[in-house]
């Protein structure tokens, strides 16, 4: 058991699927996994491991923003051995060519926050998603015809407060879309070994104001989630 998780070493797979919301951990384990036991609700943080085409493949809550993700991400590494991470997440579009409902493969992460800054005394880390998990998820898209973008993306620390203008340094330099957690996952996984992609979805858009109604959300992320688990079991 770790701080924030109460599983036994053991019940983790190496392969894990990281959603914000832990009801949408159990969603994934309920629709997706055979045989899913859940081996913690510290929290209500929900993490759960069952095996899908055969293979073990655990999902865990991680909560909003990058501080908390940085404590999961950090635990489900150190502590239980989780080789590699798959975000599966939502973002707001920046860039008018995306629409509603697509999917972003995040090539790399930006941030606006501090704890990267901290880490890295003021100066700027690159943080970049694993190739070999990108290439996969590339790839796995293609095979099963789901339009992806490909590219940058920015973890903010802010939801509520920046309008495009605000955000402007960031699209004038061709980032996609703000989410709140990848940079730090992808920093995480550098420092200790472990390989980080995070998949989103666009749930609403800065360009237009546009907001997903919450049914077709629903469907968005069940196509991530499944994109996520073909990556997750080769
Ligand atoms: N996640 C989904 N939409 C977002 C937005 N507009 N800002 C930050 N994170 C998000």
């Amino acid at each position: 058991m770790s701080h924030h998780i109460a599983a036994k070493q053991g019940d983790i797979a190496e392969t894990v699927l990281l959603p914000g919301d832990p009801l949408r951990a159990k969603f994934v384990a309920e629709t997706f996994l055979e045989e899913p036991f859940c081996y913690t609700d510290i929290r209500n943080m929900l993490g759960f491991t069952g095996t899908y085409k055969g293979k073990r493949i655990s999902v865990q809550g991680t909560g909003m923003g990058q501080p908390s993700l940085a404590i999961y991400g950090y635990e489900l590494i150190q502590s239980y051995q989780a080789k590699n991470l798959i975000r599966i997440g939502s973002c707001g579009a920046l860039n008018k060519t995306l629409k509603l409902r697509d999917i972003i493969i995040a090539m790399g992460a930006c941030t606006d926050g501090s704890m990267n800054r901290i880490t890295f005394n003021g100066q700027d880390y690159a943080a970049i998603a694993d190739f070999s998990l990108l290439q996969l998820a590339y790839e796995k898209a293609v095979g099963s015809s789901i339009a992806t973008r490909i590219g940058n993306v920015l973890a903010t620390d802010r939801f509520y407060g920046d309008d495009l203008e605000a955000l402007k340094p960031w699209t004038d330099h061709q980032v996609l879309a703000v989410e709140m957690e990848s940079n730090v996952l992808y920093t995480l996984a550098a420092r200790y070994g472990a390989r980080a992609l995070s998949i989103l979805t666009v749930s609403d858009s800065l360009v237009t104001n546009e907001n997903l109604p919450a049914r077709q959300r629903e469907s968005s992320f069940e196509d991530m989630a499944r994109l996520a688990l073909d990556v997750a079991v080769e």
